[in-house]
């Protein structure tokens, strides 16, 4: 029997990686033949790990936090979305087996509101929250759904005023501090800040949520996470983490390697 195609995310740390299952799910929907496993990469060991993995007989990897933006000097060729996003999430092999750098969040995010979650987001008002990398990739793929506004707020003014300008040219975009926040109201939330990470919440004010506004959270946990139980105890409705994102952006990643894309309902069912 032929080997299976190989497949892999990196990342540093990677253990609690839910990419292998969900691509293991994907293949087995599909029948597609794949392997696909977590390897931890440290950061000095990023660019020799992905050139021998390539070299050797892997098809392609996923990557992961905190090398999504390194990987993008390393890429032969890049998408028009991974240099939009300033970062890589999928790499594949292209003609005279170069490596290709592409980026399949953003797309997993639109997926996920649009789709699951019927988030309306055409001439919506949406409120992201952060400033780094995160936030520079989900921007462009938000614009592109024609919301009425978009708005950037960030602990450091500076850094969301900075990403704001560098995407004027999309539409109405416009940067702020937290304290700017009070009495506005949004219909979408996005937390692309990492403060969750650390436990704590930054001081969001309260005042910006309604019973009609739908909280996001890019990242995710098996508990709520801080964000989300703010948000839910301060009257919002709809609180997401963000493990739709997760799922569909790897069912994007599958379809860039293996040409069909897989059935996503079956699989975001198995997660929290
Ligand atoms: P990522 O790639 O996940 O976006 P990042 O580029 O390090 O990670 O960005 C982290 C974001 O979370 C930044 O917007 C950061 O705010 P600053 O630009 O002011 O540093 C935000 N962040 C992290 N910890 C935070 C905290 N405790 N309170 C508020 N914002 C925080």
């Amino acid at each position: 029997m032929a080997k299976p195609d190989r497949y892999a995310v990196i990342g540093h740390p990677i253990a609690h990686s839910k990419s292998p299952i969900i691509h293991q799910l994907f293949a087995q929907q599909t029948g597609e033949a794949i392997s696909y496993e977590a390897i931890d990469v440290p950061a000095d060991e990023l660019a020799e790990m992905i050139s021998e993995f390539m070299a050797e007989d892997g098809c392609g990897l996923n990557v992961t936090v905190p090398h999504k933006q390194n990987a993008l000097v390393l890429m032969d060729t890049l998408t028009d979305r991974a240099k939009l996003a300033g970062a890589v999430n999928t790499i594949t092999r292209g003609d005279d087996d170069k490596l290709q750098g592409d980026n399949t969040d953003g797309i997993g995010l639109i997926a996920d509101l649009r789709e699951n979650l019927n988030v309306e987001l055409i001439d919506s008002s949406i409120l992201i929250l952060g400033a780094g990398g995160a936030t520079r990739g989900i921007v462009p793929p938000l614009m592109e759904q024609k919301p009425a506004e978009l708005i950037i707020a960030n602990r450091t003014v500076d850094k969301a005023q900075a990403l704001s300008n560098a995407f004027v040219d999309l539409g109405n975009i416009d940067a702020c501090g937290f304290d700017n926040l009070n009495n506005r109201q949004f219909h979408l939330i996005i937390n692309a800040t990492s403060a969750g990470l650390e436990g704590e919440l930054p001081p969001f004010p309260s005042s910006m949520l309604s019973p009609d506004t739908v909280c996001y959270d890019l990242s995710y946990s098996m508990r709520d996470t801080p964000f989300i139980s703010w948000a839910k105890q301060h009257g919002c409705k709809q609180a997401y983490q963000g493990w739709g994102m997760l799922v569909e952006q790897a069912a994007e990643s599958f379809a860039i390697w293996r040409g069909l894309r897989p059935e996503t309902a079956e699989v975001r069912a198995r997660l929290p």
